[in-house]
């Protein structure tokens, strides 16, 4: 066998993703189809339109992403594929493609957690070597792992409610913001004061890592209506003051709770990934925790932060290598906690 090559497929959520990655961290080729149009007008993902969505684009994407690769199916070691967890019709249409393609070229099937897909991006990015901190943070997820392994992850904390990405996107929903709320809410807080409207640190008294931020979305909720009480209507300042406070808040809760994971488990490398690590707060405060913890901050390029094959075909990869393989039985799970 020649170089270690892997195709990755993704499906889990509102992304139809492949991408082809070799075992010494190059990225042949990655590509993801965008669902966000087709949700659009339900204010947030149908499964059984993503699921259709997913089995109508998944061989396209897949052949793009060998031929942007300049490879054939015979050039490759093996298939990884995300099994779960995530709306499961996606994760279903996923795994079937895989199999067809692992059976029909005789090819390693090996199904990969779609979280440890994520947790394992700084590998793939930089190099990083185990042990490390992984803070988790999109619309979906929101946890501090410590990855000790290619399948050695141990779960500090995490929201026991709405992730914070959700929260954005809720909180935008209530200013009247466009979707997706993080950027937009971002963009608002740009021209805001943080520090006219109060908003709560929830569970920042509480010891550990775990979060919360449905209670922040309601605080903020109450503010508007409190301000629309008093003024009969919402300025654009109020609008820039809310978002403002809210996203600072938020920075303020995942900085402390990281500031507190690596003081328990003082590891060289604090990472990041998902979608809300594209907030430039957020980053900023979490750097700066980093360097006070003598630890290096590390976030992945956005497009590798977000869903993507290339993470899966990755973790397919590191899962290989210590002998992980998967068969015809291999199933799609919508829960698999890592
Ligand atoms: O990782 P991702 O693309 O998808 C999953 O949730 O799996 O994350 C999307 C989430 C959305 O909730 C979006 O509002 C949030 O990430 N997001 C942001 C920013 N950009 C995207 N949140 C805060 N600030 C941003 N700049
Ligand atoms: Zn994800």
């Amino acid at each position: 066998m020649g170089e270690l090559i892997f195709l990755g497929i993704e499906s889990s959520c509102d992304d139809t993703a492949a991408a082809v990655v070799t075992a010494d961290r190059r990225i042949l080729s990655n590509v993801v189809s965008s669902q966000t149009a087709l949700h659009e007008a339900f204010g947030g993902v149908v499964p059984e339109i993503a699921a259709r969505a997913h089995a109508e684009r998944l061989d396209l994407v897949v052949e793009q992403a060998l031929a942007e690769a300049g490879l054939g199916l015979r050039d490759l070691a093996g298939v990884a594929v995300t099994a779960g967890p995530g709306l499961i019709g996606g994760v279903m249409a996923g795994v079937m493609c895989a199999k067809g393609i692992a059976a029909g070229a005789g090819l390693p099937l090996v199904g990969v957690n779609h979280l440890a897909g994520h947790a394992l991006t700084p590998r793939l990015t930089d190099g990083v070597e185990f042990p490390y901190l992984m803070l988790l943070v999109s619309g979906g997820h929101c946890q501090f792992l410590l990855v000790r392994g290619p399948e050695d992850f141990t779960r500090l904390g995490g929201t026991i409610d709405d992730a914070p990405g959700e929260a954005f996107d809720k909180l935008a929903k209530l200013l009247a913001l466009p979707q997706p709320g993080g950027p937009s809410v971002e963009a608002a807080a740009r021209d805001g004061d943080a520090g006219r409207i109060a908003l709560p640190r929830p569970l920042l008294d509480r010891p550990g890592c775990d979060m919360s931020f449905s209670g922040l979305k309601t605080a903020a909720l109450r503010q508007r209506d409190a301000l629309i009480a008093a003024q009969g209507g919402l300025r654009e300042r109020d609008r820039a003051d809310l978002c403002a406070a809210f996203q600072t808040a938020v920075a303020e809760v995942l900085a402390e709770k990281a500031r507190r994971a690596l003081a328990a488990h003082p590891v060289p490398v604090l990472a990041v990934a998902g979608g809300v690590a594209a907030n430039a707060q957020i980053r900023a405060a979490l750097q700066e925790v980093a360097a006070r913890a003598g630890a290096r901050f590390l976030a992945p390029p956005l497009r590798l932060c977000t869903d993507n094959g290339a993470m899966i075909a990755w973790a397919g990869i590191e899962r290989f290598r210590e002998g992980a393989r998967d068969g015809m039985d291999l199933v799609a799970r919508p829960r698999w906690p890592l």
